[in-house]
Formats: structure tokens, C-alpha cells, sequence
């Protein structure tokens, strides 16, 4: 099979994209406790990005100490973090793909132990999927995290990725203020869908300020939170013109989280989220990555196809099997180590970081 439209390039700003294969952000946990790189994590990107994937976005990476998603994600909030970035981008650089990394701070849905002993939130509202209520940030708090991810986006290009993506999706810090659920505040940052939207805007901004006009800012969105009165598309829709406004060059449609249980992957494996980020597409005029349950390349190629997304992101099935495009480009798409949704690299096991029951690789 061909796939012309996959392997078409993609130019956003100063960044062109070889072909529109996306590693979609995947938090490891392979990183040092000190949030540096190692050489576990380093190579677990470098060989998918070396496999002929256009862009390969490291996984969620803490703002601060208290942000991270795991005690060995990585991180980016201080200048060690940028020495050891430096090797990380530059490895999936060297390997033919554009480096990003997203940046991210869980908010709620962290451990006591994650988040420095007290876990916090845009209200006191806990998450159904954890036990603890979170303490609601003051309004001097949430201008200090936006701060944070303005520093972390601006280490970002200094450590040389190419793109950053500001995580948005899956019932984190940034998802938990957009929704009308998470986020009962009565300043400036809660109420209407405006000032809901308002710490994502000021993060554009400020980001924007820092990293230039020429440097591509994502956002990944659940534009559909699959939980009782959450974000769905319409109110999504909305928020996208807005970050647009504001600069936004590249959206990366997703769906539910940590607060809809399964129905993230049960939404990916069905290709609702592919039909998603067709939603998205037709209201927007900016690059759309779709993601979701694509285990073999045909799948990505009829995506663009169809023009539900102009990027297509690909995450177990790389997991599974680091060599997925090439070997499909190659016309050896038999070859293909298909990941069969057995969710082993959800779960925490044994052994530390992730794993996969078809890649003992990893
Ligand atoms: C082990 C693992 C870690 C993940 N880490 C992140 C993450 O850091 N940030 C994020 O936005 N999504 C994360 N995801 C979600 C994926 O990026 C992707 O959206 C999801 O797996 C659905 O795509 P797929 O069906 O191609 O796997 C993770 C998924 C897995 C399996
Ligand atoms: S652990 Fe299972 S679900 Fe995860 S990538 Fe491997 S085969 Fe797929």
C-alpha cells in the first residue's frame, strides 16, 4: 500500500514535519528521581523517532517538583533539566524527527506523595477517580503556575525541541480548570467558558512572549470529557477559537481522562476520538493532530484521507512495535508487532516504568 498523504511533509511555522506520523506524548516513568534524562528514557524516543515518526512528543513533563505525573517522570523546570534535555531532543533530532515535549502539572488527580503533601486544585472538589480534596489555589497560586509553564515552555526551546504542547487533556491541572465540573472558582480564572479558558490563554501568551513568533505552541485538548456535566465539543470549540486568538499553532484532539475511567480507551479503540479531531477540523483552519486505536499505518493514512486530521498520532501501537512506519513504508507492514489493547502499559507493575507484554525491549 502507498501513503501519499502521510509521507507529505508539514511546515508550521519555522518547523517542517517529514512525514504526518505523531509519537503522541507517553509518560514513561524511565527518567531520573531528579527528573533528568537517562539512558533508558532517552532511547525509548530515540527508536521510534529513528523509525520514520515525523514528530515524537516527549510524554507529560513536570513544571515544577510538584507536578509530575510519576517519580521518575521527566522535567524541565530548572536549568539541569535543560543540560539533560539537550541529549534527549538531540537524539530524536539526529534519528530524522522533529523533538516537542509536552509540559504539564497534574493538579488533583496527584498523590499527596507527587505533589509535596498537599494535593491541589482549581476548587476543593475531588476527583471521582482519587480520594483526597484538593486545597483550591489562591489567585497569587494560579498566576505562579502559569509562570511555570511559561519558564518550562521557554527551557523547552532552549534544551531544543521544536514545538511544545501544553497538556490540556485527561483531567490534569490544565483540563481541571477548562471544565465546568473541576473548576467552581469565582475569580477571574472560574465561572463562564472565558474565564474558565483564561490560565490556558495566559499561558499562550506568555509562552508566546519567550519562545518567539516563528516557534509552534500545541495544546492537547479532551474536547469531549466523557464525564456528567463536563467540557464537550461545542464549549471546546469555543475555548480552540480563543487559544487561536491567542496564537495557538497546532491542536491535538483527545478525549476523557483520569475522571472518565476507560472510556479514553474504549472512546480510542472505537475511533471516536479520530472522528473527534474530524469535528475539530471542520471548525478550525489550524493543523489538527487525531489520535486513537490506529495500530497499523492504513488506518492514519485513510484519516488524512478522509480530512478529519492533517496529523496522525500513533501511541501503543508504537509501543508495541518501535518499527511500525518503517516497516509499513517499507511495504512490510506484515512484519507489523500489531499491540493488541491488553493494557499492561496502563498499569503500574513490578517493575519500574513502563512495560509492554509484546515488547520486552522496553
Ligand atoms: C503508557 C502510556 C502513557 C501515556 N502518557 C501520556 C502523557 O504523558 N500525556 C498524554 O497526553 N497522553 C498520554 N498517554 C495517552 C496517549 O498519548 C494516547 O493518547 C492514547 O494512548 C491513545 O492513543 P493510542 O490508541 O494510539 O494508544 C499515554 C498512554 C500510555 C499508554
Ligand atoms: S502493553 Fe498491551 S496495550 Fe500497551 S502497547 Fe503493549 S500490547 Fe498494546
Amino acid at each position: 500500500m502507498d501513503y501519499p498523504n502521510l509521507t507529505r511533509p508539514l511546515t508550521v511555522k519555522s518547523t517542517t514535519f517529514p512525514n504526518r506520523v505523531v509519537l503522541p506524548p507517553i509518560q514513561t516513568n524511565y527518567a531520573a528521581s531528579n527528573g533528568e534524562t537517562t539512558e533508558r528514557h532517552l532511547n525509548f524516543y530515540a527508536n521510534i523517532a529513528r523509525n520514520q515518526v515525523g514528530l515524537t512528543i516527549v510524554g507529560a513533563t513536570g513544571v515544577s517538583p510538584v507536578s509530575r505525573l510519576g517519580d521518575h517522570a521527566f522535567c524541565l523546570y530548572e536549568d539541569r533539566h535543560v543540560e539533560s534535555g539537550r541529549a534527549l531532543f538531540a537524539a530524536i533530532k539526529q534519528g530524522g524527527s522533529v523533538p516537542a515535549v509536552q509540559i504539564n502539572h497534574g493538579g488533583r488527580v496527584l498523590s499527596p506523595e507527587l505533589a509535596g503533601g498537599r494535593v491541589i486544585g482549581p476548587s476543593a472538589i475531588a476527583s471521582p477517580a482519587v480520594s483526597n480534596t484538593p486545597r483550591a489555589l489562591t489567585t497569587g497560586e494560579v498566576e505562579e503556575i502559569v509562570l511555570q509553564f511559561v519558564r518550562t515552555a521557554e527551557n523547552a526551546k532552549k534544551a531544543g525541541a521544536e514545538l511544545v504542547e501544553l497538556h490540556g487533556a485527561h483531567s490534569f491541572l490544565l483540563n481541571q480548570f477548562l471544565s465546568p465540573v473541576s473548576n467552581q472558582r469565582t475569580d477571574r480564572y472560574g465561572g463562564g467558558t472565558e474565564n474558565r479558558a483564561r490560565i490556558v490563554r495566559e499561558i499562550l501568551t506568555g509562552a508566546r512572549e519567550k519562545v518567539g513568533a516563528d516557534f509552534p505552541i500545541g495544546l492537547r485538548l479532551s474536547v469531549e470529557e466523557y464525564v456528567d456535566g463536563g467540557l464537550g465539543l461545542e464549549e471546546s470549540l469555543d475555548m480552540i477559537r480563543m487559544f487561536i486568538e491567542d496564537g495557538l499553532d497546532v491542536v491535538h484532539v483527545s478525549g476523557g481522562g483520569i475522571d472518565s475511567g476507560g472510556r479514553m480507551i474504549k472512546a480510542a479503540n472505537k475511533g471516536d476520538l479520530i472522528r473527534l479531531a474530524g469535528e475539530v477540523k471542520k471548525a478550525v483552519s489550524i493543523p489538527v493532530i487525531a489520535v486513537g486505536g490506529v495500530t497499523r499505518l492504513e488506518q492514519a493514512e485513510e484519516a488524512i484521507q478522509a480530512g478529519l486530521a492533517d496529523m496522525v498520532a500513533i501511541g501503543r501501537g508504537l509501543i508495541a512495535d518501535p518499527e511500525l512506519v518503517s516497516k509499513s513504508l517499507a511495504g512490510r507492514s506484515g512484519d507489523v508487532v500489531e499491540c493488541n489493547s491488553c493494557l499492561q502499559c496502563f498499569m503500574r507493575g513490578e517493575a519500574p516504568g513502563l512495560t509492554c507484554s509484546l515488547n520486552d525491549k522496553l
